[in-house]
């Protein structure tokens, strides 16, 4: 078995690819150590899967987007993963946060976090929690649909308040990245078009509207996007209509953002930017634009999610069988089958992504040897990596890490097969601690009325 072309066979296969890793993860006689921590210390105390979540790491990248983008404000997208005491290190490190729904209000709320600092999301915002984050003191709303601004105005009137708004555009860029998290194209539900007319329309009526104070226009092209063409495609056409409603409507919005989707490396073939590249980049793009359309730069933000969260954290989970398939031709391939699966980590069924993982546990002497790691649940697609090469003795027991699980993964995690949603464990200076418990069967049963 050969695997896919971009995956090489290691020289060594316990050694890790230190991109893909957080910055604190190294290996210690065959022992993964992250923040600190050794893993199988980890494992022992906390069982498995876990998320284990590098707190140096996530603090790190997210100053290094607020420190590159220092004339902009950099809204971290709670969407990737957020809790309490995620909230808690964003607002500490001086990043704003978005928010996409009710409940992601809910956490940053309770974190304490600064309403004002909060952007919040959603193409089906209802009144009731439009009312609850004008009530709150949300520092802008990103308004999706012509019944939205109504919807917000209403609120704003009945509440006898004003809120900062800003107008969710779509560039009529195709992203090169999969098609469910592509969002500038026109055929989705995300935004105003702006080729239609849609998004200068609602600008208008925005403007219109009383109690909604116009920030600006709002662009987000999709995620886990390299290439910087297509943000540069989207800001020329998004600063155009800027540019033409200051020219035709007399208004100079002073904000404008570009939102997040910067790409981080799953396995080998990723090769992300860093933010201060990044930063370059795309003040060079506005900078250039801004000067031929002879307009002022509006204030920027953007929103990285997964940039911040992503690399941070990784899953760690417990072999619990490996079993040998005789494939057509002769091949053989080694499923490795793991204690967690599709319900702790969705985005390789949904997305066809690749991850990579390592032996967390022990060294090996064996050569690599091609396998493919499974989860437990009643599903074929059930796979959490496609392609690695493992130590050919890997066995149960033995530990398995898989990296780059920090975004999208615990936030979609769900109990299907009524499995329990892993921990989220922060490590940090050789200190291990439980940010999110892991579910309990009692957890299971609370909502099952027939249980009690
Ligand atoms: N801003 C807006 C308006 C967004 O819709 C998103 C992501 C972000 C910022 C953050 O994007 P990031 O920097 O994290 O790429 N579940 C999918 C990703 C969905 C992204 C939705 N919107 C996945 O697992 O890849």
């Amino acid at each position: 078995m050969r695997g896919p072309s971009w995956l090489r066979e290691p020289a060594d296969p316990n050694a890790l690819v230190p991109q893909l890793w957080s910055s604190t993860a190294h290996k210690r006689d065959g022992d993964l150590v992250v923040g600190g921590v050794a893993l199988a210390d980890l494992a022992a105390e906390y069982n498995t899967p876990a998320y284990v979540l590098d707190e140096e790491d996530f603090r790190a990248r997210a100053r290094a987007f607020r420190d590159a983008f220092s004339a902009y404000d950099v809204f971290y997208a709670g969407k990737a993963f957020l809790c309490t005491t995620v909230a808690q290190w964003v607002a500490q490190e001086g990043l704003h946060l978005d928010v996409c729904s009710a409940g992601e209000l809910t956490v940053a709320l309770r974190a304490g976090f600064d309403p004002a600092r909060i952007g919040y999301h959603g193409n089906n915002k209802t009144y009731p929690e439009l009312r609850r984050a004008v009530a709150a003191g949300v520092g802008r709303i990103i308004v999706d649909s012509f019944v939205e601004i109504e919807r917000l105005a209403q609120v704003t009137a009945d509440l006898d308040a004003s809120v900062g708004v800003m107008v969710r555009v779509t560039a009529g860029v195709e992203a090169h990245t999969h098609e469910y998290i592509a969002t500038a194209h026109e055929d989705q539900k995300f935004g105003f078009s702006i080729t239609s007319g849609d998004a200068l329309e609602a600008v208008r009526r925005v403007l219109a509207a009383g109690g909604l104070d116009l920030l600006g226009l709002h662009s987000h092209i999709g995620s886990q996007i390299f290439d910087s063409s297509g943000f540069e495609v989207a800001a020329r056409r998004v600063l155009a209509l800027h540019a033409q409603v200051s020219s035709e409507l007399g208004v100079t919005l002073p904000e404008m953002d570009l939102g997040g989707g910067f790409g981080i490396a799953y396995t080998t073939q990723d090769d992300p930017s860093d933010p201060a590249q990044l930063a370059t980049e795309m003040s060079r793009i506005v900078e250039q634009e801004c000067r031929a359309l002879g307009i002022a730069e509006p204030r920027l933000s953007i929103e990285p999610g997964r940039a911040i969260v992503g690399p941070a954290m990784c899953t760690l989970y417990t072999v619990g069988t490996v079993k040998p398939v005789a494939l057509d031709g002769g091949a053989v391939r080694t499923y490795v089958s793991v204690d967690g699966g599709m319900s702790d980590n969705i985005r390789t069924a949904l997305y066809d992504a690749d991850y990579s993982c390592t032996l967390a546990s022990r060294a090996s002497q064996e050569p690599p040897t091609l396998t493919r790691v499974v989860g437990k649940h009643c599903e074929a697609g059930d796979i959490v990596v496609k392609d690695e090469f493992l130590p050919a003795d890997v066995a149960a027991g033995d530990l398995l890490a898989v990296p780059g699980t920090g975004a999208y993964c615990r936030s979609m995690a769900s109990n299907y097969n009524h499995a329990l949603r892993p921990p989220v464990i922060a490590v940090r200076d050789g200190v291990a601690r439980v940010i999110v418990r892991r579910e309990t069967e009692d957890d299971l049963l609370a909502t099952d009325v027939g249980a009690s």
